[in-house]
């Protein structure tokens, strides 16, 4: 039987701490809708603060948080975003910026590190003289660190020649940093500045963080006035939504310090992977809280058989494809969690017999 779950998916499975239970139970709300709830208003607050920017706002999720910006700087119809073939926001976000926002999409390729070549973003940026026919580039969007890139860092300096880019061309830049923190932490570089150079970015605080619910958007006056609006075109506005600001202000104050933990486990976890023969990782690509491994060919086990013998040992781990995996570190993980992980995947992939009592 099953004791103990290491839940290995996403660290968007996190369970609200302690302090965090707490924090909601005494927060002091009123309707946010109405502008009047101080904890949502002291979170926006401090969040702009350390993300140095004018103003913030809080709203129920990434995805909310990445349409309503791009939706934002793009409220002309006819308006194109540029933004990488496999970032989240083209990827797995329903399309909602064109379905939703009229938005057309021009994608260019992400290298492995998650960026873009900065000549291939220029060669996208439409001709204004071609009006006639093209869409217009009112947009760029960067993803930092790149999900699907493997949770790699964007550097600062590549950001700051982005940012330069659009700035040449009267563009916006908005960065999906649905984990910026974890980001900043892996580069060394303070938040505010690594998002310098963006005139948006959505940050989401029920990930690494740990906060049970929602992400927050920040950027000038004048942006987060305009995104106030879309929130609750789009159904978010939430009245006592205090209640969710004040566990996210506790991830911020408790939880950004535990993300070079994160990334130090996963860095274990990734050597460890790379050590089991029929198991590949490229643990150079390992910079964060992500690790992505290859189940080579010919091998013991699939993909589908290692994740169900796994989940019977209650490790839990996200298929990626027909032969990758990936797993993802949080702070509820520990260092004996990631041990037992990696002793129940080496069983299961030599074809070991499951021994008991490692738990
Ligand atoms: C890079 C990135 N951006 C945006 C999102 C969307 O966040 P949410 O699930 O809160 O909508 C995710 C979610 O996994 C993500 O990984």
């Amino acid at each position: 039987m099953v004791t103990k779950v290491v839940d290995l998916r996403s660290d968007t499975v996190t369970k609200p701490t302690e302090t965090m239970r707490a924090a909601m139970a005494s927060a002091d709300v009123d309707d946010d809708v109405l502008g009047s709830d101080p904890t949502a208003y002291r979170f926006e607050v401090e969040m702009a603060r350390i993300m140095g920017k004018e103003a913030a706002l809080f709203v129920p999720s990434g995805t909310m948080g990445n349409l309503i910006s791009v939706l934002v700087h793009c409220e002309v119809r006819g308006s194109e975003v540029i933004l990488g073939d496999n970032s989240h926001i083209h990827i797995y976000e329903n399309g909602g910026i064109s379905t939703i926002g009229g938005v057309h999409s021009r994608t260019v390729k992400n290298n492995m590190d998650g960026t873009m070549d900065i000549a291939l973003i220029e060669a996208a940026i439409r001709d204004p003289e071609g009006e006639l026919y093209y869409p217009t580039t009112r947009l760029i969007c960067l993803e930092n660190t790149h999900a699907n890139c493997g949770g790699r860092c964007i550097s600062v300096e590549y950001t700051d020649r982005v940012g330069e880019l659009a700035k040449n061309h009267g563009l916006k830049l908005h960065i999906d940093g649905a984990r910026i923190f974890n980001a900043s932490i892996a580069l060394g570089v303070p938040v505010h500045r690594l998002v310098q150079a963006a005139d948006s970015v959505s940050v989401c605080l029920s990930k690494g963080l740990g906060a049970p619910i929602g992400s927050v958007i920040v950027g000038s006056k004048s942006f987060i006035a305009k995104a106030k609006r879309l929130r609750k075109t789009l159904g978010g506005g939430m009245r006592q939504v205090g209640i969710l600001c004040a566990a996210a202000y506790v991830a911020l104050q408790e939880n950004v310090g535990k993300l070079e933990g994160d990334h130090k486990k996963a860095k274990i976890l990734a050597d460890g992977l790379n050590q089991i023969k029929g198991l590949r990782v490229d643990t150079a690509s390992v910079e964060t809280n992500m690790v992505f491994f290859d189940i080579l060919e010919p091998g013991n086990i699939t993909v589908e058989k290692l994740t169900k013998v796994l989940e019977e040992r209650g490790i839990l781990v996200m298929p990626v494809s027909s032969s990758s995996i990936r797993v993802v570190l949080h702070h509820q993980i520990s260092g004996s969690d990631v041990l037992y992980a990696l002793s129940c995947i080496k069983q299961a992939v030599l074809g070991l017999p499951v021994e008991n009592g490692d738990k």
